[in-house]
């Protein structure tokens, strides 16, 4: 998924208008957490003056917020850093200057390697030093090419402002809230440890006052965000040991707040807490993320997961006894080196017997400095190719039988923005889904009861209960 944002109210802060306001263009590449993490990093920015354009050639300070997870999202950011050198070189023959920095997970692993590449790359900054991005692109203004990549021994969200009212509204009824970051489980296949660090999970009363500050401006849901989100652990009020089912619980208490969703989920971590969460709160949304990769022991072994495939059925099960309504989604990988035939169909087995509502599919990818990229028996590239379609065939059938059956439900909708077409609102099911109905543009916000009527290909329709 690659979004670009618009992240910053589109004019200067009151007061301040003799200031000619300079202009920043954030482009996220990746996951929900750079999402989330390009919003902090332009409210860092604020306070220097900058602010959003969603014009790439009007922008003084062009940032890309960036992904490594697979070959393929790291190599986009070098193709978009060629056709930023040009663009830059045009501006200062017009005797104007343009900033280029690179964050997030492909700063971090390749810190100056990507000055070297690019050279018209003036910043590079890790994830874990985004509150000293400003002071890092005024010594980038100053002539110097700056890397800032060290794990930092202050605590980042401390020091990066929480969205103000003004902004919180502009971006709209949802929000996400990173509540852990970095990962702990080194699977074999996976970046995330070396680009994240190890694990963190913010306290709880930083994150309980993020929180409400976002409900008071105007937010209903929000998603918690963490790479093993699931592994979050603090101290609470009463000096126990807190879970995320026991954090969810107490955002659960925010007036105002009428709905969690909480990603991405390890199953080594569903500790009863959580699981008990889906049965008794109301507000907990009735998904789960939970990723398995593969189906296959032998697999499951060489990417170090932790778990079997017997295992994870049987969390499923718990979970559904749970919450029968519950919604899954998965990530899968093919083609991991050493995956045979009988491997991969053990995949497609499992995926029958889950029944997934949504899910996520991919080509191993191998990732230097990850234990997979030095495996032998690396899976040629048509024979992924072919495993993909055919898992990816099950899965989008699966996903649309999941839609099909919802048609006839009566269910709570969030009204998150305008659709498609005039007189539309889009929002979201329980269950993630888009869903489409007539509404007025007053209504961004509101919870209504609607009965679905129709399921096509990405989204749902509904119409309102009288
Ligand atoms: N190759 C392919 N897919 C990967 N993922 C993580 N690392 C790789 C890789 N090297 C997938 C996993 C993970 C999701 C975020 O990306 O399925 O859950
Ligand atoms: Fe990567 Fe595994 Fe950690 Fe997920 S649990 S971030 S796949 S190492």
């Amino acid at each position: 998924m690659t979004q670009e944002t618009a992240l910053l109210p589109k004019s200067p802060v009151a007061g301040e208008e003799h200031v000619p306001a300079r202009k920043v263009f954030v482009k996220t590449y990746g996951c929900q957490m750079n999402v989330y993490d390009s919003d902090r990093m332009s409210d860092a920015l604020t306070r220097d003056g900058y602010v959003a354009t969603d014009v790439m050639e009007d922008a003084d300070f062009v940032l890309l917020n960036t992904c490594h997870i697979r070959e393929k999202a790291a190599e986009k950011v070098y193709s978009e850093l060629g056709r930023l050198r040009e663009l830059k070189k045009a501006k200062a023959s017009a005797g104007r200057e343009m900033v280029i920095g690179v964050a997030g997970c492909v700063a971090q692993a390749e810190g100056n390697e990507i000055l070297r590449r690019a050279p018209a790359v003036d910043l590079v900054i890790g994830p874990q030093t985004y509150h000293r991005l400003p002071e890092a692109l005024k010594r980038a203004r100053n002539g110097e090419r700056v890397v800032e990549t060290d794990y930092a021994i202050e605590d980042k969200f401390e020091h990066l402002p929480a969205p103000d009212r003004a902004k919180t509204r502009l971006r709209g009824v949802t929000a996400f809230l990173t509540v852990q970051e970095g990962c702990d489980k080194f699977c074999t296949f996976c970046v995330v440890p070396y680009t994240r660090g190890s694990e963190v999970s913010r306290p709880v009363a930083q994150i309980v006052a993020e929180a409400e500050k976002l409900v008071d401006g105007g937010v209903r849901e929000i998603t918690l965000l963490g790479q093993n989100v699931n592994a979050w652990h603090a101290t609470g009020p009463d000096g126990r040991d807190w879970g995320l089912g026991d954090l969810l619980r107490r955002l659960g208490e925010i007036d105002g707040l009428a709905r969690l969703r909480y990603t991405t989920s390890h199953p080594r971590d569903m500790d009863e807490s959580l699981i008990e969460a889906h049965r008794s709160m109301a507000k907990l949304m009735p998904y789960l993320h939970l990723p398995v990769q593969s189906g296959s022991d032998r697999i499951l072994k060489a990417m170090n997961r932790r778990h079997t495939a017997a295992e994870y059925l049987a969390l499923v099960e718990r979970i559904r006894t749970v919450q029968p309504d519950l919604a899954l989604s998965g990530d899968f990988i093919v083609g991991f080196p050493g995956e045979t035939d009988q491997d991969f169909e053990d995949t497609m087995r499992l995926v029958e017997a889950v029944g997934y509502a949504q899910a996520f599919s991919f080509k191993y990818s191998s990732r230097p400095g990850t234990p997979g990229a030095d495996l032998k028996d690396q899976v040629p590239e048509d024979v992924k190719a072919k495993r993909l379609e055919r898992l990816q065939t099950l899965l989008f059938k699966q996903q649309r039988d999941f839609a099909a059956a919802c048609v006839g439900r009566e269910i709570d909708l969030l009204l998150e923005k305008p659709g498609r077409m005039p007189g539309q609102l889009v929002g979201r099911s329980p269950w993630l889904q888009p869903v489409n109905v007539d509404a007025k543009r007053s209504q961004i916000g509101d919870i209504i009861q609607v009965r679905i009527t129709k399921a096509g290909p990405n989204s749902l329709f509904a119409e309102l209960i009288e």
